[in-house]
């Protein structure tokens, strides 16, 4: 991370200049143990933020413009700060999108020169996309003193993806963003958004990642899809509860009982739904009890809902966690995030960490005949302010 810092520092100096005020930002990446597409259905939640980060370096200008530079891209971009539209260029809107809902809340945005970058991987289910929009969200509330406080910057975050960006993603990567915290992973109640925290700190076991190389193209035209066959299966089972507002207020028992009623495809969705939230709840009961096995059965029990029910895995996807589930000292494996491409998530026991990695990257080398990114994460805090080094 230090690296990242000191190269964005430098590449801010070359793009924009020395400026005395200013502020620099670290803003993480995220991995979700297990509680997948639960939270825009209003249920539970395990993630945690992690030691892949981006760094920001942000300074106030006072000619109206707003210049960024996407270190990682090597790409850059302009706009005067009163004619903020969408953009085709892609990436620039996660920043746009920001600028935007504060307005929207009444906030004077300034003018403003943005340096980023860091190493969260792209594309592989660890949300660089809220590592984004929160650590600028994050900057500009400081640089501009603005007072949003953090469940506030959480909320906007998700509204600058859902109204800009034009994906209507749920709330768990925003807010495990500003959340996060060292060693503990995040249990989070999607619906009443209060949230606890549980200590994860294992010298026996490590979080694990294997990469595919698949980008997620179908992941939001498919995203938007399941939240609607959510939503369609909500009205159906509202039609005999009045009282229900999402899946969360729907027990497996109920759900079969109306099965009939709906789309076989609609009950299929809900179904994982309702289950998932069930292995979060009984995974956060693991925790207490310190049973890593039962907790890594979950994993497993969740992959397989998102295969089969939710449909969101890929064949990679399914191969590396089958992959995983032979090798000795695995607890428990699933993939992770929105699906159709990213990566798996693997609980293993820490003596068997550099046989796993090696094994995984062996696999998948045979399966595909490419190489793929396997790496040990760790718990780190969310979102926060790094001192600034005056030189
Ligand atoms: C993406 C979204 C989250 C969540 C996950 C799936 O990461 O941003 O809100 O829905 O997919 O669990």
């Amino acid at each position: 991370m230090n690296g990242h810092r000191t190269d964005i520092e430098s590449t801010f100096l070359e793009k924009v200049g020395k400026r005395r005020e200013r502020v620099v930002v670290r803003s993480p990446g995220r991995v979700n143990l297990i509680g997948e597409h639960t939270d825009y259905n209003e249920g539970f939640v395990l993630p945690a933020s992690v030691d892949k980060a981006l760094v920001f370096v942000v300074s106030p200008r006072t000619d109206g413009m707003c210049y960024f530079y996407a270190a990682d891209l090597r790409d850059e971009f302009s706009v005067p700060i009163f004619s903020i539209e969408r953009t085709r260029k892609g990436w620039p809107n996660y920043l746009l999108g920001v600028i935007e809902e504060m307005k929207k809340m009444g906030f004077d945005v300034h003018g403003c020169d943005v340096v980023f970058g860091g190493d969260i991987p792209i594309g592989a289910g660890m949300s660089s996309s809220a590592a984004v929009e929160c650590g600028f969200a994050f900057a500009l509330n400081r640089l501009f003193d603005f007072g949003i406080s953090r469940m506030d910057l959480v909320k906007l975050g998700q509204r600058s993806e859902n109204n800009f960006v034009g994906l209507n993603c749920g709330i768990m990567d925003q807010f495990v963003n500003i959340f996060g915290e060292d060693k503990k992973v995040l249990k989070i109640d999607c619906r009443s958004l209060s949230y606890e925290y549980f200590p994860f700190e294992r010298n026996d076991l490590a979080i694990v990642l294997c990469e595919t190389e698949a980008k997620r193209s179908l992941a939001s035209s498919e995203y938007n899809i399941r939240r609607q066959q959510c939503e369609a299966g909500v009205r159906v089972l509202q039609n005999h509860r009045a009282e229900i507002r999402s899946l969360r207020d729907v027990s497996p028992e109920f759900l079969k009982e109306h099965r009939d009623e709906m789309e076989p495809i609609v009950f299929r969705r809900c179904a994982y739904v309702v289950e998932e939230n069930g292995r979060v709840l009984k995974a956060c009961e693991d925790l207490h009890q310190n049973d890593f096995r039962s907790f890594g059965e979950q994993m497993y029990r969740s992959h397989s809902g998102l295969r089969d029910g939710y449909q969101v895995s890929s064949p990679d996807l399914d191969f590396l966690v089958e992959s995983a589930s032979s090798i000795d000292g695995v607890l428990g494996a699933r993939m992770m995030g929105a699906g159709f491409g990213g990566c798996t998530i693997n609980l293993v026991e820490r003596e068997s960490v550099d046989a796993f990695v090696d094994e995984m990257k062996g696999r998948y080398r045979q399966r595909t005949g490419r190489a793929n990114n396997v790496y040990v994460t760790h718990i780190q805090s969310g979102t926060r302010l790094l001192p600034l080094i005056e030189s």
